[in-house]
């Protein structure tokens, strides 16, 4: 067994990536990888949680998620790039962790309230959802889980489980923790966080083109109306997208942007030329593995064999600790 810490890392499958998504997760767990024992999951159980109905989508979203994953540089020799619902211990464990939470502690959570309103969600399997996360961190042991702000509180309840479940019945579990890094503000055409719930999103797949005619539609400041007019960079999601895909923006968008001297238009233009050219790398390796489908269910396979070793390891000792291991003599 090598040295390293764990990492446990997760998306779900629920439709096109997008470039939010790459600069806040994907681009860092890349980094991640050379220096830890890492686990990188599609999530297939969760995306369930918001719609059970239509499946037959499933398989897709599942292969082009696994296609974004290698695309933005995550190796397959580097670490396990698997399926959820292909390592069946993720379920056993979110079954015995159900035992020890209450209603409450789960319905009180920020996350709950807003899907629950925003979605119409009120499932035995959505209030479950972050019990369903924790089991995915400790069936690894992992140490560490790279996330967002937002999911700090569903980390915190897998460390308080996992605390829990040593204190009943026995040293078992790491105790896991939230790994924050700083990440870039990547806000949508409406100005709000990019997310394909609010459909204001550009996705890592799209087309040169199709990107230009995104970046067209974003909101500037409402008082630069027309070229001349000083604008304030400050409020301006373009200008927020410069100063991570435009180097020195701070000298070269800034100050024109103020006096007026730089037009929203071409402002625009600037910033899709060099959002483009920042992926294109990237979207060329896609259209490369994309085509390559053997190739890449091989790569999930093999991911799901490496995960299962691990975390069937994890539960016969979670079975041993709680004297459920029957069979043994
Ligand atoms: N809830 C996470 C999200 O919405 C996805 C997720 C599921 C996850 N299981 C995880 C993230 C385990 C990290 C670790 O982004």
């Amino acid at each position: 067994m090598s040295k390293k810490e764990t990492i446990l890392s997760g998306m779900q499958p629920s439709g096109e990536l997008h470039i939010g998504n790459l600069e806040a997760a994907l681009k860092n767990w890349v980094k991640l990888q050379d220096d830890y024992n890492m686990f990188c999951c599609i999530v297939d159980w969760h995306a369930l949680t918001g719609d059970y109905e239509h499946t037959d989508i499933l398989k897709e979203r599942v292969f082009q998620l696994a296609v974004d994953y290698m695309s933005a540089g995550l190796d397959p020799e580097k670490c396990a790039i698997f399926i959820q619902s292909d390592v069946k211990e993720h379920a056993e464990l979110h079954l015995l962790f159900s035992m020890m939470i209450t209603v409450p502690t789960l319905t009180r959570l920020p996350t709950y309230t807003e899907k629950k309103e925003e979605k119409g969600l009120d499932s035995y399997g959505f209030l479950g959802y972050p019990v369903l996360q924790a089991a995915d961190i400790c069936v690894y042991n992992a140490n560490k889980v790279p996330v967002g702000k937002d999911q700090e509180k569903h980390v915190w309840l897998a460390a308080d489980l996992a605390g829990r479940f040593n204190n009943l019945y026995g040293e078992t579990f790491v105790i896991p923790q939230a790994l924050f890094t700083k990440i870039p503000v990547i806000p949508g055409q409406d100005g709000r966080k990019m997310s394909k719930s609010y459909n204001n999103h550009i996705p890592i797949a799209a087309g040169e083109k199709e990107t230009v005619d995104k970046i067209k539609k974003y909101f500037t400041d409402p008082q630069k109306i027309r070229k001349g007019d000083p604008g304030r960079p400050e409020i301006c999601p373009i200008y927020q997208l410069h100063l991570v895909y435009t180097p020195d923006a701070e000298n070269i968008i800034a100050p024109p942007c103020r006096t007026g001297e730089l037009g929203c238009v071409d402002c625009k233009m600037k910033l899709a030329a060099n959002l483009n050219e920042s992926l294109r790398p990237l979207r060329e390796k896609r259209v490369v593995i994309e085509n390559n489908k053997d190739y890449i269910w091989d790569v999930l396979k093999n991911g799901g064999l490496r995960a299962r070793e691990r975390a069937a390891a994890v539960m016969d000792k979670v079975r041993s600790a709680m004297k459920m291991d029957y069979f043994k003599q």
